[in-house]
């Protein structure tokens, strides 16, 4: 039985497999508030924006890049989640685009 069958679901899992090979989360949350942590005032839409553009420029259709609104988790913001690993990343700055897509999005290129 699939743990997920919701198409909008981050993970889809059709008969033991997942449609993506690898789906990575990036809050972009910005609350009302700006004296409040939240992952935007870090960059979260601009991290979020860059590695999505990178997939998108390369045709990556194993690779999944969503924006995330708030994991609870504000001031150890930007926060990104990488699936299936479960691998969280905390202080996540635009700086690290680049090692991003080095050790999560290069290897499974096709
Ligand atoms: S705003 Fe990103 S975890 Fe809350």
């Amino acid at each position: 039985m699939p743990l997920y069958d919701n198409k909008r679901s981050a993970l889809m899992i059709i008969d033991g497999k997942t449609s993506f090979d690898r789906h990575i989360f990036i809050c972009t949350n910005q609350k009302e508030d700006k004296t409040r942590p939240c992952c935007n005032n870090g960059g979260g839409y601009e991290i979020y924006k860059s590695v999505k553009e990178y997939v998108k420029s390369k045709s990556i259709k194993n690779v999944k890049v969503t924006q995330a609104k708030c994991f609870s988790m504000c001031a150890e913001g930007p926060n990104m989640v990488v699936y299936p690993e479960q691998i969280w990343h905390h202080g996540v700055s635009t700086n690290d685009v680049s090692e991003i897509i080095e050790k999560y999005i290069k290897p499974l290129e096709k």
